[in-house]
Order: structure tokens, then C-alpha cells, then sequence
């Protein structure tokens, strides 16, 4: 076990799967202690669990961080279990198709409170006790989506813009207090949610060259490839980085 980032404690948001797993993980290998927080409580605490067994310090609670009782709740819990939090990881996120004409208004909604208000809630329940010990790193998995439109993902484009735009608000607001935030944007990365999306597109063969042509590194992300780029701007060899936008996508945006 490498100890890049040894005694932190670390909140990773939606952990249970896919890229939060990876990152939970991957900072549990480094180190940290780490929360599993996510709305699937079980999930939660099956990587819990298989981090434990890999002798890394691991608890999982449950939380929907769209809601605020719920994420005031859980971080009162993560509170009384560990006095400081040193690292915030935004990770849950959710994806939902379609035009700006073809999606309800409810899916609108869910999408902006659970990519952007959950990482508004969840910052909040941190920065105070960050600005009290005048240290602390805020991480958010964003999205390439931020910055360049992907058809029919209205919603999604406009929740990952808000990510990165809550990044920038807190990198200048808090800076004065030692605290750091930036955000991660990845291209398309192995998960359930790449499936769901491939399956939205029609799961053809012309679709799988046009994501590979679209990746001129020649495959898709894997949640370790955006784990690695997590460790690093929680680490201090990130401490002159705050406000920026690492992004992690095999060569797409250029
Ligand atoms: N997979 C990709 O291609 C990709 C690319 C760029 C960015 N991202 C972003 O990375 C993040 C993780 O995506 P993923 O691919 O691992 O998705 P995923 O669907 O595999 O996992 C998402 C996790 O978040 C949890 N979650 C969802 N809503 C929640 C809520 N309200 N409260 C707490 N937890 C919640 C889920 O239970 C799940 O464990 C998301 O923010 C996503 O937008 C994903």
C-alpha cells in the first residue's frame, strides 16, 4: 500500500459502482480513510466491505445527496464518526436522454438536483468545518459534457456545466482558507451508466465506431483511469491547483 494520501479522511459521493468505486478505492489504497456515501445503501457497503478486506479503513452511509435532510443527515453521521473531513469527492450522478423538447420536466429536474445541487448540498455539509481548520480539497466529477454538447443530453450538459461552475465559485471563495476545489471531466468511461447510455443511442455497431473514432486514444475510460486522476489533485503534489478542470478522455476533446 502506497501512502499518498495517508491519514485523510475522504467522502466519496455515489461509491457504490462504477467511477466513485474506482476513486474510493484507489484513495483507500493511498492511504485515506474513506465514507462510501450513496443512495444505494447496500451497494455502499459492498465496497465498503471489499476495501476492508483489502486492509484498506472503510464505512459506508447511505445518502441521496438531491435531498437535503438526507445529505444533512449523513454528514452528521460522517461528523460524529470522524471530526474532519479532508477530501469531498462528487461523484453521484445520474444520466438521462433526451432533446430539450423530448424530456419531462421531472427528469429535468431530478437530473440538475441530483449532478448539481447534490454537489451544492454536499459541499456545504464540508466547507465550514474545512474553513475551521483552513485545509480541504473539494473534487467533482463533471464532465466533457461540460464543455462540448453531446446530442439529446439537454439536462445532463446543463448539470455538468453547473458542476464545473460550483468548482470555479468554490475555488474563489474559499481559497483564502487553504481550501481547494477542481473538477474531473471524463469522456465515455466503463460503467452502468456508459451502458445505459449506449443502449439510449440504439447499441449498433455504427455507434461503437463512432465512440472508439470519438476516443483517439482507441478505447473508453475505465474508472481506474479517473481514480488516477483523482489521488493526484487530492494529493499535495496538486496544492498550486484550484479551480481547474482536469480532463480525463483519451484524446476526445482535443
Ligand atoms: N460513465 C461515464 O461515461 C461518465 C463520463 C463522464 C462523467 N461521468 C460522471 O461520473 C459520475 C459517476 O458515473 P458512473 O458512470 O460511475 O455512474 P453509475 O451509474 O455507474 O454510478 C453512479 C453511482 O451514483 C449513485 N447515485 C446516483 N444518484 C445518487 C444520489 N441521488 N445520491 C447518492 N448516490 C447516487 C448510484 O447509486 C451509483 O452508485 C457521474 O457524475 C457521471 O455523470 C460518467
Amino acid at each position: 500500500m502506497s501512502t499518498e494520501l495517508a491519514g485523510r479522511v475522504s467522502v466519496v459521493t455515489g461509491a457504490g459502482r462504477g467511477i466513485g468505486k474506482g476513486i474510493a478505492t484507489a484513495f483507500a489504497r493511498e492511504g485515506s480513510k474513506v465514507v462510501i456515501a450513496d443512495r444505494d445503501g447496500a451497494s455502499a457497503e459492498t465496497t465498503a466491505a471489499e476495501i476492508r478486506e483489502a486492509g484498506g479503513h472503510a464505512v459506508s452511509v447511505r445518502v441521496d445527496v438531491a435531498d437535503e435532510p438526507s445529505v444533512a443527515a449523513a454528514f452528521d453521521e460522517i461528523h460524529r464518526r470522524f471530526p474532519a473531513v479532508d477530501v469531498l469527492v462528487n461523484v453521484a450522478g445520474i444520466w438521462v436522454g433526451g432533446s430539450l423538447t423530448e424530456i419531462a420536466v421531472e427528469d429535468w429536474d431530478r437530473t440538475m438536483n441530483v449532478n448539481a445541487r447534490g454537489v451544492f448540498l454536499a459541499s456545504r455539509s464540508v466547507l465550514p468545518r474545512m474553513v475551521e481548520r483552513k485545509r480541504g480539497t473539494i473534487l467533482t466529477v463533471a464532465s466533457t459534457a461540460a464543455f462540448k454538447g453531446t446530442r439529446r443530453a439537454g439536462a445532463y450538459n446543463a448539470s455538468k456545466a453547473a458542476a464545473v461552475g460550483i468548482t470555479r465559485n468554490i475555488a474563489l471563495d474559499y481559497a483564502a482558507y487553504g481550501i481547494r476545489a477542481a473538477a474531473i471531466c471524463p469522456g465515455l468511461v466503463q460503467t452502468d451508466m456508459e451502458v445505459q447510455l449506449r443502449k439510449f443511442r440504439g447499441d449498433t455497431e455504427e455507434y461503437r465506431r463512432f465512440v472508439l473514432a470519438a476516443h483517439p486514444l482507441g478505447r473508453i475510460g475505465t474508472p481506474e483511469d479517473v481514480a488516477q486522476a483523482a489521488v493526484f489533485l487530492a494529493s499535495d503534489r496538486a496544492s498550486w491547483i484550484t479551480g481547474s478542470c482536469l480532463i480525463v478522455d483519451g484524446g476526445t476533446l482535443a
